[in-house]
C-alpha cells in the first residue's frame, strides 16, 4: 500500500466511516458476515478492516467467546476502529497494524496494546472493498486461503463497474466516485482511468477465490456494482 494511499485514507477516515455505515451498505456487510457461516467461538480475520464497519456484524456472530482480528496499515483508519471497539467494550476484537498482503499470522503477535498474543487457527477471512487495492491480488488471496484449515471460509466483497444494462446511467457516477477515492484525486487526465485496474484486480481476486476453494458462490448487489464471492477451502 503506497504512502499516498495511507495519507489519503488517514485524512478522510472520519468521513469514510460515515459513508461506510450507510444503511444500504449495512445490508451487504450483514450478507458478507452471514456468508462466512460463523459460529460462536470462531476466529475471523478481516483484512483491510478500515474503521471497523464490519465489526458489529462479525462480533455478533462469533459471540463473546470468539475473536475478531482486524488488520490494516492506515493509522487514521485504525484509530477510528479503536474508538469503536472501546465504545462497545469489545474485549475480543483486536487490531493489528500490518500489511494484509503478508498477514503476520499464524504465530505470535507482539502487540502490547491489543491483548492479542497468539493467533492459531483461523476459521474465516473477510475483505471488503480491499481486493482492488492490491497490484497482484492472486498471490494475496492464496496467502489468505492458506491461513484457513480445511472447512475454513473466505468472503470478498468489492465495488466494480456493473455489466447490468439498467446500471448504465449510474456508471458515470461510479467512475467519478472511483476517481474521487483514488489518490491523487486532483488529476484530470489519466494514462489509464483508475476504474480499469480496479475492475481487473477485483476480477482476479474473485477468480482466485473460485480457483482455490472447493465450493464457492457469488452474489451481486446495487445493480451489480457490488460483487460478493464466498468460498470454502477443502
Ligand atoms: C476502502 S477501505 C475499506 C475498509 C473496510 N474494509 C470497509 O469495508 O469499510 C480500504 C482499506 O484497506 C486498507 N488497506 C489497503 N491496502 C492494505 C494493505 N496492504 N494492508 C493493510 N491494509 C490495507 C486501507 O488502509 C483502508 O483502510
Amino acid at each position: 500500500m503506497t504512502d499516498d494511499l495511507q495519507a489519503f485514507y488517514g485524512r478522510w477516515a472520519t468521513l469514510y466511516d460515515r459513508i461506510a455505515r450507510f444503511p444500504g451498505v449495512g445490508t451487504w456487510r450483514a450478507a458478507a458476515a452471514d456468508s462466512l457461516a460463523l459460529e460462536p467461538g470462531d476466529t475471523v480475520v478481516e483484512m483491510g478492516c478500515g474503521t471497523g464497519a464490519n465489526f458489529p456484524y462479525l462480533r455478533e456472530r462469533v459471540g463473546t467467546e470468539g475473536r475478531v482480528i482486524g488488520i490494516d496499515l492506515t493509522v487514521g483508519m485504525l484509530a477510528v476502529a479503536a474508538r469503536r471497539i472501546a465504545a462497545n467494550d469489545w474485549e475480543n476484537v483486536h487490531l493489528l497494524r500490518a500489511d494484509a498482503a503478508h498477514p503476520p499470522i499464524p504465530g505470535l503477535i507482539e502487540d502490547a496494546g491489543s491483548n492479542l498474543n497468539e493467533v492459531g487457527a483461523v476459521d474465516a477471512v473477510l475483505a471488503s472493498f480491499v481486493s482492488g487495492m492490491f497490484a497482484e491480488p492472486g498471490p494475496v488471496i492464496e496467502r489468505w486461503c492458506s491461513l484457513l484449515a480445511p472447512g475454513g471460509r473466505i468472503c470478498l466483497f468489492d465495488a466494480a463497474r456493473s455489466t447490468d444494462q439498467r446500471a448504465l446511467p449510474l456508471d458515470l457516477a461510479f467512475r467519478a466516485f472511483v476517481v474521487a477515492s483514488t489518490p491523487p484525486t486532483w488529476k484530470i487526465r489519466y494514462d489509464e482511468p483508475p476504474w480499469q485496474p480496479l475492475e481487473t484486480r477485483v476480477e482476479t481476486a474473485h477468480d482466485a477465490v473460485k480457483r482455490r476453494c472447493t465450493t464457492h458462490s457469488t452474489d451481486r448487489y446495487a445493480l451489480g456494482f457490488v460483487r460478493l464471492v464466498r468460498g470454502t477451502v477443502g
